[in-house]
Parts: structure tokens; sequence; C-alpha cells
């Protein structure tokens, strides 16, 4: 077969063949075609689209590009969370210290930054010392005696996909529903988890702005998971604004222990929770919802939650101290506050625009190679509903010097509109899929 063959092939919205999907697959994993021939075949499958038949294809493929864990020795029901990709998206920093606490042992396999999306394993990484590469063996030890472990995907976990997941984040070819699809649930089906709660997000600030692409793509993970056996829910869920007030790397940190500490309410904190749910519950940790929810309120009350986010830095070369002293996280450098020039209320905050900017100040990459500076990011310090007056300030923007900080402040000016009246809200989260 001749790779040039298939990429006209698919850029002549033909069909491939299973046969033709695995050589794909094979060459990606092999490293034996160049990356500009790669990110061809990318593009032409994020302008044509797949078959249903070819995404499974594609999702098979790369499961079986590496190792598969086994997850048997481990007693109870496994479960690991997905979401699509959203901006000041931490609920995995909530909800699996706080569901692990409950006894759910909990092996998550997160990912980098993907376009302007912030990543878990960046955010976790500005912890002084974490480590998130950590072997399938010691993964499972971990498991086995802390119920907690987040890690990064293995070299030989679904090794195709981690290789499309870098070259897709810098080629504008992450917004793809077969592409989004396999990539998520190929590394799902490779880490050997009972059970999948999958965070589809919706919106301005996502890769599926609508609610018909965002059911498409969850109703496209469902049916890849149940093919191989796999419970699967999904939670379409708001993504026209971040979900929290940070937006970076330790300041997406700070806000997740503020969570856990009990200080702070809102979109991000009700998001975790229903995800977190639905875990406690899939998992046979909790009868219903209503109990499960009630569980996790508990868990941020007496702190049992933040007390397993400070066991899993520990076991993973961090320093715990973080929790109690935030001066411990890399310095955040230039600093620069936008200010309201109009009095009214907040009508929205474009999650892509602020995305975007945040990936401005050096929270995110621009190339594979690029170092992310984990003090950079922007504090929102009001919602969409919000009354302001005139003068007030709307976000603080920190980034390494003032050219970067200008170039974000600018941004985040545009995605704050201030009108007259109080905004009509939607809802947080529109559906969920079981
Ligand atoms: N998360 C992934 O792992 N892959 C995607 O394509 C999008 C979000």
């Amino acid at each position: 077969m001749n790779f040039v063959d298939l990429i006209i092939k698919k850029r002549n919205k033909l069909e491939l063949t299973t046969d033709e999907i695995n050589y794909f697959v094979k060459a990606v994993t092999n490293k034996s075609v160049p990356d500009y021939q790669i990110s061809a075949m990318l593009m032409a499958i994020c302008i044509n689209s797949l078959t249903e038949r070819e995404t499974s294809d594609l999702t098979m493929a790369m499961t079986y590009s590496g190792k598969t864990i086994d997850l048997r020795s481990i007693p109870g029901f496994k479960i690991d969370k997905h979401s699509t990709g959203g901006v000041a998206d931490t609920t995995t920093l909530i909800l699996a210290p706080l569901t692990a606490s409950l006894g759910l042992p909990v092996i998550k396999m997160s990912g980098r930054g993907l376009g302007y999306t912030g990543g878990t394993l960046d955010k976790l990484e500005s912890i002084p010392g974490f480590n998130v590469n950590i072997s399938s063996e010691n993964a499972i030890k971990q498991v086995k005696e802390h119920s907690i472990v987040i890690m990064g995907q293995t070299e030989d976990l679904a090794p195709a996909d981690k290789y499309l997941y870098a070259l897709r984040d810098v080629t504008g070819t992450v917004d793809s529903i077969p592409l989004i699809a396999s990539s998520i649930m190929s590394k799902k089906l490779a880490d050997g988890a009972d059970g999948i709660v999958l965070d589809i997000k919706c919106g301005r600030g996502a890769f599926t702005k609508t609610l018909k692409d965002a059911r498409a793509l969850a109703n496209e993970m469902i049916k890849l998971g149940r093919s191989l056996n796999k419970k699967v829910t999904a939670l379409i869920t708001n993504m026209d604004e971040p979900l929290g007030m940070n937006i970076g790397n330790s300041v997406e940190v700070i806000e997740a222990i503020e969570v856990l500490k009990g200080n702070v309410k809102g979109p991000l904190k009700e998001v975790s929770l229903a995800l977190g749910a639905e875990m406690l519950t899939m998992g046979g940790i909790a009868p219903d919802t209503h109990t499960a929810l009630q569980m996790l309120e508990e868990n941020i009350s007496n702190h049992k939650g933040l007390y397993k986010f400070a066991d899993l830095i520990a076991l993973q070369g961090g320093n715990p101290a973080v929790i109690d002293n935030y001066s411990l996280f890399p310095p955040r450098m230039c600093k620069a506050a936008i200010i309201s020039d109009e009095v009214g209320y907040v009508q929205e905050i474009d999650a892509l625009m602020i995305g975007k900017a945040s990936s401005t100040t050096g929270a995110g990459r621009k190339t594979k190679d690029d170092e992310i500076d984990y003090g950079a990011g922007i504090m929102l310090k009001r919602k969409v509903g919000d009354k302001v007056a005139k003068g007030e300030i709307l976000a603080r923007v920190f980034a390494s010097d003032s050219k970067k900080c200008e170039t974000a402040c600018s941004l985040v000016h545009k995605a704050i509109k201030i009108g007259s009246k109080p905004p009509r809200r939607k809802p947080l989260i529109y559906e969920i899929i079981k």
C-alpha cells in the first residue's frame, strides 16, 4: 500500500477499508511515514469525516497499537472518566480524590492540553515534583493500596493515539467527531476500566459547538464502549463560558483545592459532583444519584477528599504542602487587570476566546515541543449574570512578560460582554445519556 494513495482516497471522500485503516495506524505506530503525511491524512479526515465503520476500525486499531492493561487483580468495579476538552475544566482534580476517598478504585488516565483546552497532566505537573509517568504495574499497585492514580498514557498504551493527539494539537485537526471519539475510546478501552463516565462538552469553548454534534459524539462513544462490553454514561455539559474561574495550570489546581476545602461553589463544583455521582452509582458505591451527591458533599465537608488529594500528590512525588501554601507553586510573573468600562450585567464570557487568551499567556502550547509556563493564566473575577460596576476588575492575567500580558488582556476584554439586562441562562447539564 502507498500512504499517499490513502490520503488521496480520503481527500476524495471515499471510504477506507479495514486493511487501509490498519495500515494507517501501523504507519503511525512504527513512525514509518513522516509527520507531514500523517498530518495531511488527519486534515482529510477532519474535512471529510469517517463512517461509523471506519471510526470503529480506527478505534480498535489504536486500542491494539500497544499493550492493554489488565485490571482484574484490583477488586471492585473500576471506572475511568474522560472529558472531551474544555476551558477551566478541572473536574478530574476534584472528582478523582473525592470518589477515591469514598472507596471507588480510581485509575485515571489523563491527557495534556489540546488546542486551546487545558490538560490534567499539565495542570498536575505545575505541582513541584509531581510525576505523571507511572508504569502500568506501579499504577495497579498504587490503586490497590491507595485507591487512586492519575497518570499519563504510558509509552505502550494506545501509542498511535498518543502520536496523533500531539500532531492534532498543532495542526488544526482536533475538532472532528470521529477523531475525538476514537482518540478517547481507544485509551479507555486499552486502560482496562469496567466503566467509563464521559463529560461531553458542548458550546463555544468545546470541540462540539451544538447539542446535535455533542449528542452525535456521545452516541458514537457509547456505541464503541458497548461493543467491548464496557458500561458507558455520558453527560452533555455546557461549555459556552469557562467552567471554573481560573484558566491555566497552577491556578486551576489552586481552584480545585479550594473546591475540595469547601470554599468554592458554582458550576465547576456542580459538574464535578454530577460526574462523581455517576461514577459512584456505576461503581455500586452509592444506590442512587441523590445519595451519591450527599456522600460527595460530606467528603468535602470533612476534608476526606482534600486529604486524598494530598495523598495522591505525595504518592506521585509532589509536595503536598502546596495544599496549604500556594506560594510553593511556580511564580506568577507579570500581572495585569481587565477593568470594566461599563455598568450592567455580564452577558457572556466566550470560553473559546478565553482559552486562546490563556494559551497566549504561555499556559498552553503552540507547537508540539513548546514548554508550558505553569504560573501563567487568567483569573476571572465575575461570572455570566453577575452585576458589574464601571471601573470594577473583571479578570486578572498572569504571564512571563508584558507583551504576552497585553495580548491576553485584549482577548479577555473582548471575551467578556456586558449589557444592561440580566442574561437568559442556559442549563449547565444538558443531558445524561446512560
Ligand atoms: N481528549 C482526548 O483524549 N482526545 C481528543 O481528541 C479530545 C479530548
